[in-house]
C-alpha cells in the first residue's frame, strides 16, 4: 500500500473543533426548543481496545455537542459503525450489520449514518461503500477521528456521502473530551500504531506508524482516571515494549511503570502487548519490583515453528520465546502468561503445527486466543503461493482449542482451595445473584456477596474451579 502526504495538526485545528463542537451544539438546543426530543447517537464498536478507545472520544466529542446515548438504534439520529478488519469474519459482521441499518434508515429517513475506524483505512472498502452502502452519510478513518465535529456540521450541508480518510497518521493529539465506559477499571492508551509489519496484519497500514505518548500526558491521565474511582487501568499498545521509541526523552517502558507505579490510589497496572522480540531483562525486572504491577503477562508467539515465525517477520524464533518465558517466570513468580495462535498461516505443514502445540504444552497458558489464519489484501501473506486449504485449517484449530482448554482446566482445578486476592467489578454475568471479580492473573471468580464490596480488593477462598472461571467465598 503507498504512502503518501504527511498531515499537519496543529492546536487551531484543536479550537476550531471545539467551535465545530459549539456549533452543533447550538443547533441541537434550536432543535430541542422545537421538538422537546433530545438528539440521540449509538456508537457501535468493533475490535479491539484501540477502537473502544477511539468510540469513548467519539461519545466525549457527541456529549459535548448536546447528544444522548442510546442503545436502540431504531431510535437513534446518528449511528456510528466504528470497524475492525484485522480478520474477515470481523469485516463480514459490519458490511452485514451496516445492510440491516437500510430498513431502520426508510423508516426514519433524518438517521445520519457515518463508518469509522480500521476498515476504512482500505481503499476497496471505502470504494465498497459508497457502491453498494449508499444510505451512508459520513466514511472518515483512524487518523482523523479528532475532526468529526467538523465532519458532521459538514455532512448536515451535505446532499451526498461525505468521504474523509487520511492515508497518514498525524501528530498524537491530546485533549480530546471523551466519555470512560469503565469506573473501576481504565484502559489508557501509552501509544498508538505499529512498526512490526508482521506479515499477516493489517493493523499498520490502519493505524499508521509507532507513535509514543509523553510520560508526563500518560501519568496526569492515571492520576485524574484514579481520582476519578479508578482502581485498575490497563496500559495499551500494539507493542508495548517498545514504548519510548519515539520520543526524545530517553525512557523505557520499564521506566514508564515505575513513575506510575508511585500513583497512590492506584491498585494494579496491567499492560498488553507484549511483542516477544521486545522484552528486555529491564522490563522483566520492572514487573518483579512494581507492587501494582499484576503477575499477568499478554505475551502472543502466533506460531510454534521457526520457518513459519520468520515468514510471520516475527523476528524471534521459538527458543528465543521459550527462553523469555523461563525467565518470566523465574523472576515473577505465578504470572500468568496468555497468548495469541495462528493456525494455517501459508505453508504451515502438520510438522510446523506440531511445533505449535509443542510450545503450548510447555509454557501451558492460562488463556490463549486461537485465530485461523485470514487473508488481508495488502499484506505479504496474502501473495504467499502455499495457501492452507480451510478443512486443514479448521481441523488444525480444533485439535488446538481442545488441547488449549484440557490445560486451562487443569491449571483451573490447581485452585481448588487456594485463597486469592480480587478486585470485585460488580454482579456476575453468568450468575446475577454473585459478584464477580478478578485476580492479579487475571482469573475471573464468581461468588456470594454483598455490593459493599464492589471496587474493593478481598480474599477469596476457590471452592469450585470451572474450565474457564473459579467460584469462590470471601474469607472474612
Ligand atoms: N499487536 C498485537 C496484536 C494485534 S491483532 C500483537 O502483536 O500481539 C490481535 C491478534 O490477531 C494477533 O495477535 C494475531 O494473532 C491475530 N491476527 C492478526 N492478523 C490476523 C490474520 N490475518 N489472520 C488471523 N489472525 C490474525
Ligand atoms: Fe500486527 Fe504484528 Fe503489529 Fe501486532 S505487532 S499489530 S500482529 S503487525
Ligand atoms: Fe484493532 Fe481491529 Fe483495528 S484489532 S487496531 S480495530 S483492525
Amino acid at each position: 500500500m503507498k504512502r503518501e502526504n504527511k498531515y499537519e495538526v496543529t492546536s487551531l485545528d484543536i479550537q476550531n473543533q471545539q467551535e465545530f463542537i459549539e456549533a452543533m451544539k447550538q443547533y441541537n438546543l434550536q432543535e430541542f426548543a422545537k421538538t422537546q426530543k433530545v438528539k440521540k447517537y449509538i456508537v457501535v464498536t468493533y475490535g479491539c481496545q484501540m477502537n473502544e478507545h477511539d468510540s469513548e472520544k467519539l461519545a466525549g466529542m457527541l456529549q459535548n455537542m448536546g447528544y444522548e446515548e442510546t442503545d436502540d438504534k431504531k431510535g437513534a439520529d446518528l449511528v456510528i459503525f466504528n470497524t475492525c478488519c484485522v480478520r474477515e469474519n470481523a469485516e463480514l459482521k459490519v458490511y452485514g450489520n451496516l445492510g440491516a441499518l437500510k430498513n431502520i434508515k426508510k423508516n426514519n429517513p433524518d438517521m445520519i449514518i457515518a463508518v469509522c475506524g480500521c476498515m476504512m483505512q482500505q481503499p476497496q472498502v471505502v470504494e465498497a461503500i459508497k457502491k453498494k452502502y449508499r444510505h451512508v452519510d459520513l466514511v472518515f478513518g483512524t487518523h482523523n477521528l479528532h475532526k468529526f465535529p467538523e465532519l458532521l456540521v459538514n455532512v448536515k450541508h451535505s446532499e451526498n456521502m461525505l468521504v474523509d480518510v487520511w492515508e497518514q497518521e498525524g501528530e498524537i493529539i491530546e485533549g480530546i473530551p471523551s466519555i470512560r465506559k469503565y469506573g473501576l477499571k481504565s484502559f489508557v492508551n501509552i501509544m498508538y500504531g505499529c512498526n512490526n509489519f508482521c506479515t499477516y496484519c493489517i493493523v499498520p497500514y490502519t493505524r499508521g506508524r509507532e507513535r509514543s505518548r509523553e510520560v508526563s500526558d500518560i501519568v496526569t491521565e492515571v492520576t485524574d482516571l484514579v481520582n476519578n474511582g479508578s482502581k485498575e487501568v490497563t496500559l495499551l499498545g500494539q507493542n508495548v515494549n517498545s514504548y519510548g521509541k519515539t520520543l526524545e526523552e530517553k525512557v523505557t517502558f520499564g521506566d514508564l511503570l515505575r513513575e506510575l507505579n508511585k500513583i497512590e490510589g492506584l491498585e494494579r497496572l496491567r499492560f498488553m502487548t507484549s511483542h516477544p522480540k521486545d522484552l528486555s531483562d529491564d522490563l522483566i525486572d520492572a514487573i518483579a519490583e512494581c507492587d501494582k504491577v499484576c503477575e499477568h503477562a499478554h505475551f502472543p508467539f502466533q506460531a510454534g515453528s521457526n520457518k513459519i515465525l520468520k515468514e510471520m517477520n516475527r523476528v524471534y524464533t521459538k527458543e528465543d520465546y521459550l527462553e523469555s518465558v523461563e525467565k518470566l517466570k523465574a523472576k515473577v513468580p505465578n504470572i500468568s502468561l496468555t497468548t495469541d495462535i495462528i493456525v494455517g498461516f501459508p505453508g504451515e505443514t502438520e510438522e510446523d503445527f506440531l511445533d505449535t502445540l509443542d510450545v503450548v504444552n510447555q509454557v501451558r497458558f492460562d488463556a490463549v486466543f486461537t485465530f485461523i489464519y485470514s487473508i488481508r489484501q495488502g499484506t505479504p501473506a496474502a501473495e504467499m503461493k502455499e495457501q492452507v486449504d480451510e478443512k486443514t485449517k479448521h481441523e488444525r484449530f480444533n485439535r488446538l482449542v481442545s488441547r488449549i482448554n484440557e490445560i486451562c482446566g487443569e491449571i483451573n482445578q490447581s485452585y481448588q482451595d487456594q485463597v486469592v486476592e480480587i478486585l470485585v467489578e460488580g454482579p456476575s454475568k453468568t450468575d446475577p445473584k454473585k459478584l464477580m471479580g478478578r485476580t492479579r492473573q487475571n482469573k475471573l471468580v464468581n461468588f456470594v456477596g454483598d455490593e459493599s464490596l464492589i471496587g474493593q480488593i478481598v480474599k477469596i477462598r476457590i471452592i469450585e474451579p470451572k474450565s474457564f472461571s473459579l467460584n469462590g467465598e470471601v474469607i472474612l
